[in-house]
């Protein structure tokens, strides 16, 4: 009897090879290309991400022209994606990179800045076809909804084996990925035409709201006032206030949180500027 593992695997790269939408990067192995998409698409949809993404390959088509290359104008490239201290992290991994390359950090490339769990194996599942499952939150509500789980960490170290033998695990990551995106959605998944339907166990659980609203949030102040920032190197803490029409408290965290993340520095005469 075929198992439910089998038809999951069959049915959604089925569905993978009808529906995927085609990315350059879909199908590379250079490491360097996966280590920025995925960085990249952790902070914006593919379509925006697939923009930035071919953004910065042609200014920064290795690890060593990023390295060389300055922070402020790695921050440049990244604006309007947010969170920018990924951005740096980005940055000191590309000086990392151009001194000792993937091949020699294989297969623990978490020792770069801001790489955790999930893009170490997006790099080796994609770049060294490794048989590994890259676990996200789309990837996770996908299993645990078909499979009907409470723990998805126990069911994919259990089932690696039959989850990939016979498959490319490029494909089917990238299959369950678009399918948690773009049908097994996390609100309104699309059950009624779902190709899956028939044998998924429907484990679907309401999601928590994230707590912080980015309006008004540190997070929003941090972004404008980076971007001054990038525009004028260097501004009073009294500049900015009036600029970004804010309270001082609020704007002292932005800059506190900004000048631990990297970013900036405090100088004398509460002068900010911005660190290249
Ligand atoms: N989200 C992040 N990386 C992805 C990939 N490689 N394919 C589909 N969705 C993704």
């Amino acid at each position: 009897m075929e198992t439910k593992t089998k038809k999951f695997k069959r049915d959604i790269l089925n569905w993978y090879n009808n529906n995927k939408r085609d990315y350059s990067w879909r199908e590379t192995n250079d490491p360097w290309k996966v280590l920025l998409l995925e960085t990249i698409s952790q902070q914006t949809q593919l379509d925006r991400a697939d923009t930035y993404f071919k953004l910065f390959i042609e200014e920064c088509p290795s690890p060593a022209t990023m390295a060389s290359s300055s922070l402020k104008k790695v921050l440049i490239l990244w604006s309007g994606l947010g969170y920018n201290n990924r951005a740096r992290r980005l940055y000191e991994s590309s000086k990392i990179l151009s001194e000792k390359g993937f091949d020699e950090l294989y297969p623990n490339f978490e020792v770069l800045p801001g790489v955790g769990p999930y893009t170490n194996n997006a790099i080796l599942s994609f770049a060294y076809g490794e048989k590994v499952i890259t676990r996200d939150v789309n990837v996770d509500r996908v299993f645990s909804r078909y499979f009907g789980l409470n723990n998805v960490e126990n069911f994919v170290h259990n089932n690696k084996q039959p989850l990939l033998n016979r498959v490319s695990s490029r494909d089917l990551n990238q299959a369950i990925m678009d399918f948690g995106s773009m049908v097994c959605k996390s609100k309104n998944p699309l059950c009624s035409t779902c190709v899956l339907e028939k044998n998924c166990e429907k484990n679907i659980v309401k999601i928590k709201k994230s707590k912080e609203t980015f309006s008004g949030s540190n997070r929003e102040l941090r972004g404008a006032l980076l971007k001054l920032l990038l525009n004028e190197n260097i501004a009073s803490l009294e500049t900015i206030q009036k600029n970004l029409k804010t309270d001082k408290v609020k704007l002292l965290k932005a800059v506190s949180t900004l000048e631990k993340d990297g970013l900036i520095t405090i100088k004398k005469n509460n002068l900010v500027e911005i660190n290249s």
